[in-house]
């Protein structure tokens, strides 16, 4: 994990307050040790994070950098001689249950292992609780492993597609049982609904449509304005159907790096958020006003 997505975590952790987290894929535990600071500026809080046995003889390994970092203590570590998902099992077999704020999915790459932890992840995690996969677009093919033998070994489709996006597309965009849908540089972001949340296709059908907008809005400002001004004829445009589907959807800026839950007010207005976008860092907030009067 990069300092980018770094922020983007504290951002989502912090804002909504989260403090149950599972981790799928650690790696050296350098995302761990991100999510777990996060938590622990929440307050009390834990990560619980799952990775292959190998990953015990990584140097450094997670226990290292864990330590070194003084968040040992807020982290449950789990290794697995083949998936992650086997120890997902064991958790839906627990009683009680536990349940999770947040999972991250970033291991395997895989339409089985991914496609698969999607399914177990459903269950774990809690009504309004986050799932954000990492590394949408990878490929093995374009990956460092891509002349390792078990690479090799797939056909070309397995290798040149990209799997976790197709999760991502054609189960979780899917899935009315969520909303808050975004695509930001690498990661696919989603919301368990709440419970009280309406879960209808019509209501999956606008999230969809928003997560398209918002993502076409992030790298063009104009868009951007023109969504905050005019909500119901950008999605109207970007859909391809009328208008009036649209007229209960607003949108808002937030100053967030994180997508925050959409606000249902009182007279049915769904206002969403708009993290901030991709050029907020690169140019300053005077030229991003010309550019919009442009
Ligand atoms: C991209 S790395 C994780 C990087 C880490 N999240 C970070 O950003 O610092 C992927 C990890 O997933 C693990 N992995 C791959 N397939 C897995 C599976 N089926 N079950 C458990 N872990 C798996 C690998 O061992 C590797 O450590």
């Amino acid at each position: 994990m990069r300092l980018k997505e770094a922020r983007f975590f504290y951002d989502l952790i912090t804002a909504h307050e989260l403090t149950s987290i599972l981790e799928l894929g650690f790696f050296h535990g350098v995302s761990t040790a991100y999510l777990a600071g996060a938590v622990q500026q929440v307050g009390d809080g834990h990560v619980t994070t799952i990775d292959l046995t190998t990953a015990m003889q990584r140097e450094p390994n997670i226990e290292e950098i864990l330590t070194t970092c003084g968040l040992r203590n807020l982290v449950e570590i789990f290794y697995e001689s083949k998936t992650f998902n086997w120890r997902l099992m064991k958790f839906l077999e627990e009683e009680p249950r536990r349940s999770f704020d947040l999972c991250y999915i970033d291991g395997g790459h895989t339409w089985v292992d991914t496609g698969f932890a999607f399914c177990l992840v459903r269950q774990l995690l809690r009504p309004g609780g986050w799932l954000v996969f990492d590394d949408i677009p990878h490929t093995f093919r374009t990956s460092s492993n891509r002349d390792k033998p078990w690479v090799l070994r797939m056909s070309e489709e397995e290798q040149v597609i990209p799997q976790v996006d197709r999760v991502f597309s054609l189960l979780t965009l899917k899935d009315n049982g969520f909303d808050t849908f975004r695509r930001i540089n690498r990661l696919g972001i989603a919301r368990k609904r709440p419970d009280s949340a309406p879960s209808s296709p019509a209501a999956l059908f606008v999230e969809t449509q928003v997560c398209a907008a918002a993502h076409l809005a992030r790298t063009d400002p104009a868009l951007r304005h023109r969504l905050l001004q005019q909500p119901a004829r950008v999605l109207s445009e970007v859909s391809g159907q009328e208008e009036r589907l649209f007229r209960h959807v607003r949108f808002a800026e937030s100053t967030l790096w994180s997508p925050l839950e959409p606000d249902l007010g009182e007279n049915g207005i769904l206002t969403h958020f708009l993290e901030k976008p991709e050029w907020d860092k690169s140019i300053s907030e005077e030229s991003l006003l010309e550019l919009m009067h442009d």
